[in-house]
């Protein structure tokens, strides 16, 4: 028995609140993201998923368990001159350049439609100074409708040189500080892959506040059309994302879940259930769905159709009971 909406459920109204009882041999597909619950691990990542009402006509949005809206910074922002997205074997280069509307516009135009929704919101958050950031979140603070932030913190800091905020531990640890400061809603931090040392970055994100952490952005990569000699993107690089990475992110989710106690949120490559899985199984609470929207804007919704199959067919009866199931012990 539980308060959460299942697909095979029986309602009874009780003290103002739904009281949901389960149906012997179905799935508890209920994650908890630090305080955040979530009705399923299922979530659309940022820069892949608009800002979620554009996929309203697509996807059943109140059935994800989360979506993350894209990149918001302090004004709005044009992007990248084209193309902006080249395939890549198994996988895709993109180069938007951080284009979006601006957080004001943000609550102003997306946010109210949003809000209809019972899915949880998770606004994504950037900025090239400590100080954008901070004022990111001051707007969106007074505003409703939200469920987390979600700190990206793959962005050149232009105070220290256009070094990537997530690249140096002390940085990391002063724009999550600052966030935190400014932020009641629970604070997630995403990570960038392209480090040596995933673990020292996860630590100094949790020891400056941080309510989880999502693992991982893109990775910084190229092509080149050889017959031109330029590069495929309308900037010379671009961040690579599809199943390509997964193999790579799934290492670095597991590094990180065991380098910190707050949970972690992983994302790269997710296709398919199993790939869901196996990011839960070496740690992961929840996970986040990107490029696969790109093949097939139904992905997420999809996912969340056929993972509580594919649980009743491994015999999961709780879908939280698979997070850090690693057997480590392989010799
Ligand atoms: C076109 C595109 C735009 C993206 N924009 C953002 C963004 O605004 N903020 C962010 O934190 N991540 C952004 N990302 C990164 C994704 O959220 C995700 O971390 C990455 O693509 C890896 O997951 P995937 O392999 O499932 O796509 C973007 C990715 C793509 C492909």
């Amino acid at each position: 028995m539980g308060w959460i909406k299942f697909p095979q459920s029986l309602r009874l109204a009780s003290a103002g609140r739904v009281k949901i009882l389960t149906v012997p041999g179905s799935v508890d597909l209920s994650v908890n993201v630090g305080a955040l619950r979530l009705t399923n691990p299922i979530i659309a990542a940022s820069g892949t998923f608009g800002y979620g009402v554009e996929f309203a006509h697509l996807v059943d949005l109140n059935r994800l368990g989360g979506i993350v809206v894209k990149g918001l910074s302090l004004e709005p922002m044009a992007g990248a001159p084209p193309p902006r997205l080249c395939e890549t074997p198994s996988g895709m280069l993109n180069a938007i350049g951080l284009q979006n509307i601006g957080v004001r516009a943000f609550v102003a135009e997306k946010l109210p439609a949003l809000r209809s929704y019972r899915t949880a919101v998770i606004a994504n958050v950037f900025g090239c100074t400590v100080e954008e950031y901070v004022g990111v979140i001051r707007i969106l603070e007074d505003a409703e409708g939200l469920a987390a932030y979600e700190l990206n913190i793959s962005c050149p800091n232009t105070a220290h040189g256009g070094i990537q905020f997530g690249s140096d531990p002390q940085m990391v640890g002063e724009v999550v500080a600052a966030a935190r400061n400014a932020a009641k809603r629970p604070l997630w931090v995403k990570l960038s892959p392209n480090v040596t040392d995933i673990a020292a970055i996860a630590r100094a994100a949790e020891d400056a506040g941080a309510d989880a952490l999502t693992v991982a952005n893109t990775y910084q990569g190229m092509s080149v059309d050889t017959r031109t000699r330029k590069s495929r993107l309308g900037r010379l690089t671009g961040g690579l994302s599809g199943p390509a990475i997964r193999p790579i992110t799934l290492r670095l989710v597991y590094e990180s879940s065991r380098a910190v106690k707050i949970p972690i949120v992983g994302l790269g490559g997710i296709e398919k259930v199993e790939d869901i899985f196996e990011y839960m199984i070496v740690g992961a609470r929840a996970v986040q769905v990107g490029t696969a929207n790109f093949s097939d804007p139904g992905a997420c919704g999809n996912l969340v159709d056929t993972v509580e199959k594919s649980c009743s067919k491994a015999n999961i009866h709780k879908i939280s009971d698979l997070i850090g199931t690693l057997h480590a012990d392989n010799p």
